[in-house]
């Protein structure tokens, strides 16, 4: 049995996860995080009997109760002290919390490699993402131009997404793509053609009418190919993957990133 304490219990992605482990034979929930249903019991706020667990108002409180795993599932501005938290006492982490910056995955992977802990953060659990990602690495080999396009509803507060984020991480561990015209000769606003992450030019979209996608455009002379995912409105397609990494995360040690890293693809 797998003990497991989720801090965001309470959110769109973090109940549907809750609830999921729930009815999971191998897991328990122990302990949950929110700080506007502190002191109430998990199941009372998501009407789900099962989940007899506590909820906490910070991951600290919530990890006096011990667990395995530390599910981080709130907002980036409280993500890297709940993992770091986590981590001093001696849990696994999974992250689903998207926007964490490069000084805090240093600062997490060395954290975790110093207590002999795995962390595994997948700024997207669907199996269809995981997907995206893998074609879009073998695009990457043989078509040496691309841009990424990442859409989502006009209140996602971070940009660029999480999936955008590693999307354009893994592609500059293929390559640099090489734009003809280099960036630095824009005729116009340097701004139009987006921002760069790890060499590739990333175009962040936040409109209603959008939930999540992430799409990468290869380009090459007279032809292009387009490889988009497309998420719809529940936090269904996220849990399968949530789960995978909560039963692999212990047999890894550092930050690792991407569902792939515990997949045999
Ligand atoms: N990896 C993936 O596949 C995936 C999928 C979906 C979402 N996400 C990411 O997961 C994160 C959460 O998304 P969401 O849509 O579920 O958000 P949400 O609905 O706003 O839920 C956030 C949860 O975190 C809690 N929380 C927020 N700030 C907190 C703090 N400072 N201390 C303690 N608890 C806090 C909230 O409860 P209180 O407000 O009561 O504290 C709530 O339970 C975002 O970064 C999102 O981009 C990732």
């Amino acid at each position: 049995m797998i003990s497991v304490c989720v801090a965001g219990a309470t959110g769109w992605a973090g109940s549907e996860l809750a609830r999921a482990i729930a009815h999971a034979d191998d897991l328990a929930l122990v302990a949950a995080v929110s700080r506007t249903h502190a002191g109430q019991v998990l199941g009372d706020v998501l009407h789900e009997p099962r989940l007899t667990a506590v909820v906490y108002a910070s991951a600290r409180e919530a990890l006096a109760t011990p667990c395995d795993v530390l599910v981080e599932y709130t907002k980036p501005a409280s993500a890297n002290a709940n993992i770091l938290v986590a981590l001093e006492q001696g849990a696994h982490v999974v992250v689903g919390t998207s926007g964490l910056t490069d000084d805090d995955i240093a600062e997490i992977d060395a954290a975790a490699r110093k207590r002999q802990r795995g962390v595994l953060a997948c700024g997207n659990f669907a199996l269809t993402v995981v997907l995206l990602q893998k074609f879009a690495e073998a695009a990457a080999r043989l078509i040496p131009q691309w841009e990424i396009i990442d859409y989502a509803h006009d209140d996602k507060v971070d940009a660029p997404s999480g999936t955008a984020r590693e999307l354009a991480s893994r592609l500059g561990k293929i390559r640099a793509p090489q734009p003809t015209i280099p960036l630095d000769r824009t005729v116009g606003p340097r701004e139009a053609r987006g921002a760069t992450l790890a060499g590739s030019q990333v175009h962040s979209i936040r409109l209603p009418g959008y939930v999540i996608s992430a799409e990468v455009i290869f380009g090459m002379p007279d032809q292009k190919l387009s490889i988009r995912h497309d998420s719809g409105s529940s936090a269904r397609p996220y849990v399968d993957g949530a789960l995978l990494a909560i039963r692999k995360v212990s047999t890894l040690v550092g930050l690792h990133r991407g569902l792939d890293s515990v997949l045999d693809l």
